[in-house]
């Protein structure tokens, strides 16, 4: 089990293809009145898009087995289970011997000789279907202090969302298979996922979050600052290798004159640009929360690759062929959006 999150924790659970995957979510108040059908939008957004997304058929629906009577938080932690029911692993089982580049199973093998390697084990991305019912229920707390967050599709190989996004639109990607913020950019991100699957090939891309509703001060300074904990849920999530705030890596060309968010005052303390991403000193500065995550290229791919025989210890080659997405980053958009639900939950919860 791997649990993250102080005053509201959350603890994961599960394997690819053992009989379920689930949460357990501990921490919120008495009283939250949960509404399911919220959680079964939010799972809806995880299942993979069809012409797009792996042919695993699963019908991700989110059991809330404890913590709730008639519909609202009784004060028990909040026991989620998702059943596994599409798990042939026939086609993974070469992959013990022959580990798949990109993947986890070469440390995962040599760390935990009885890793269960259909579906990547522990290292699978269905594990990611219990944080998006855990996040859901997070968000639903959240919006009781008016704090919203979403996320959406920025890019994927080389299209790119040029446009600044509001709140509004990242929410307006949840009409869209691909998550992108309009139907243009929508099919040729979709025609470039296709394209890469075509190829026997994956792709990339980035993820933008957008958090609205924090007041100035929310959040804690050093270790606990809203960036280093965003930050941390971000890569607890697979494939996810990179987050930039803000202007992020962009920053390091921009002299200081250019870079500062003014403040002005109408209405109450605001800032005229959005450089830094709504953070100063670990806290938001009054301004939405913007960040964007980079999700790889999905590891299994159907090209053959080259990788060690871990019974002869001699060179081998592999080629998956077994059911996945050629890209994540549809999927995954969600995933974020409920990690920085549950960050934020346990940043009100901590009182910070
Ligand atoms: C929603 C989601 C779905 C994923 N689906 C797949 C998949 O179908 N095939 C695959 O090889 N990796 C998939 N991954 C990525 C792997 O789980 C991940 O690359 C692997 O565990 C290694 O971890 P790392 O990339 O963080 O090092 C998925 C990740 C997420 C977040």
């Amino acid at each position: 089990m791997y649990q993250t999150g102080e005053k509201v924790r959350f603890t994961l659970f599960g394997k690819s293809h053992a009989e379920c995957v689930g949460g357990i979510l501990e921490g919120l108040p008495k009283g939250l009145r949960v509404d399911e059908s919220l959680i079964a939008e939010d799972m809806a957004l995880r299942k993979p898009t069809p012409g797009i997304g792996t042919p695993r058929a699963e019908d991700d629906k989110a059991e809330i087995v404890q913590g709730l009577t008639d519909g609202i938080t009784n004060g028990d932690p909040i026991l989620i289970i998702i059943r596994n029911k599409d798990t042939d692993g026939s086609k993974y089982l070469k992959f013990s011997h022959t580990p798949r580049p990109g993947h986890a199973d070469l440390p995962a093998l040599i760390k935990f000789p009885e890793h269960d390697i259909r579906g990547g084990g522990q290292f699978s991305g269905r594990l990611t279907a219990a944080i998006v019912a855990a996040g859901s229920i997070a968000k639903q707390f959240n919006s009781r202090f008016g704090i919203e967050t979403s996320a959406h599709t920025d890019s994927i190989g080389s299209i790119l969302d040029m446009k600044t996004r509001d709140f509004r639109a990242s929410e307006s990607s949840k009409s869209f298979p691909t998550r992108a913020c309009d139907n243009e950019l929508n099919e040729a991100m979709f025609n470039e996922i296709l394209n890469a699957g075509k190829d026997n090939d994956s792709i990339g891309g980035t993820i933008e979050c957008i958090t609205i509703g924090l007041p100035i001060g929310f959040g804690g300074i050093w270790f606990d600052a809203l960036d280093a904990e965003i930050a941390k849920a971000m890569f607890g999530i697979p494939a996810c290798k990179g987050i930039e705030f803000g202007k992020g890596f962009e920053l390091a060309k921009m002299r200081g004159s250019e870079s500062n968010d003014l403040f002005y005052y109408d209405n109450g303390i605001k800032v005229k640009s959005n450089n830094m991403g709504g953070i100063l000193g670990g806290m938001s500065d009054g301004a939405p929360v913007v960040f964007r995550t980079v999700f790889k290229a999905t590891p299994s791919i159907g090209k053959e690759q080259d990788t060690v025989n871990l019974d002869s210890i001699k060179n081998d080659k592999v080629i998956v062929t077994g059911r996945h997405d050629p890209c994540i980053v549809p999927r995954a958009a969600i995933v974020v959006e409920s990690m920085t639900a549950l960050v934020i939950a346990d940043q009100i919860q901590k009182g910070l």
